[in-house]
């Protein structure tokens, strides 16, 4: 079999700074990196992100269905070749965030969460996952302080941000070989050395 690369994805609230430090990441482990989103990463799935983000009356089946869809096709043409051609692929939000903001936020049968999670996948799951924990009502100031375009989850009511970090703080329990939660309301350095910290841990396994 040849020898895979390996997949990290980054997760968290609104305003935790994932994508920052997913792009730090990215620099600090070289050129042989794919840095891509969810839902998005190829021209089909960036077209439904369009749909799921500007949509203003859409149900949560059909928003976990937009995501699938979308996770699907990124999966297949994009994530599976560059991991067989052995990169190193940091995805922007992914399996995870559906439990926790269509599980969790939305109230969707988690089981259900998993199932299609699996069908869009096929089985891959990522080798490390970070999550970047902070209070939501931080990570909202944070954007209203920022130049950071708000979209349509971004402007729900605080509950809802709640009830998302709760189901992130349910995936860290359940899978603590593989998610890593990582304290946000550090500065943006400090962040980035525990994020580094953890990897190399997991590297030296
Ligand atoms: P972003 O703001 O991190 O680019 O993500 C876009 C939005 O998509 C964000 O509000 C969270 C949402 N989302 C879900 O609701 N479920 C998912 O599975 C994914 C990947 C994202």
């Amino acid at each position: 079999m040849a020898h895979r690369g390996t997949f990290i994805t980054f997760e968290g609230v609104e305003g935790a700074g994932k994508t920052t430090q997913g792009q730090r990441l990215a620099t600090a482990l070289g050129p042989d990196v794919v840095l891509t989103r969810e839902p998005g990463g190829t021209p089909v799935s960036e077209r439904i992100r369009d749909i799921f983000l500007t949509s203003d009356r859409i149900t949560t089946m059909t928003e976990l269905l937009l995501i699938a869809a979308a996770r699907a096709q990124h999966v297949d043409e994009r994530i599976r070749p560059a991991l067989a051609s052995n990169q190193i692929v940091i995805c922007d939000r992914f399996i995870d965030a559906t439990v926790a903001y269509q599980g969790y936020r939305g109230g969707i049968d988690l089981e259900i969460i998993h199932q299609l999670n699996h069908i869009a996948t096929g089985g891959l799951t990522p080798d490390i996952t970070f999550i970047l924990d902070l209070p939501p009502e931080i990570g909202l100031q944070r954007q209203q302080q920022g130049e950071t375009h708000r979209d349509r989850l971004d402007r729900e009511p605080l509950e809802f941000h709640r009830r998302v970090r709760e189901g992130y703080l349910s995936a860290a329990a359940a899978e603590p070989h593989r998610v890593k939660l990582i304290d946000a309301a550090q500065s943006p350095d400090d962040v980035h050395t525990a994020i580094l910290t953890e990897y190399q841990a997991y590297l030296s396994k």
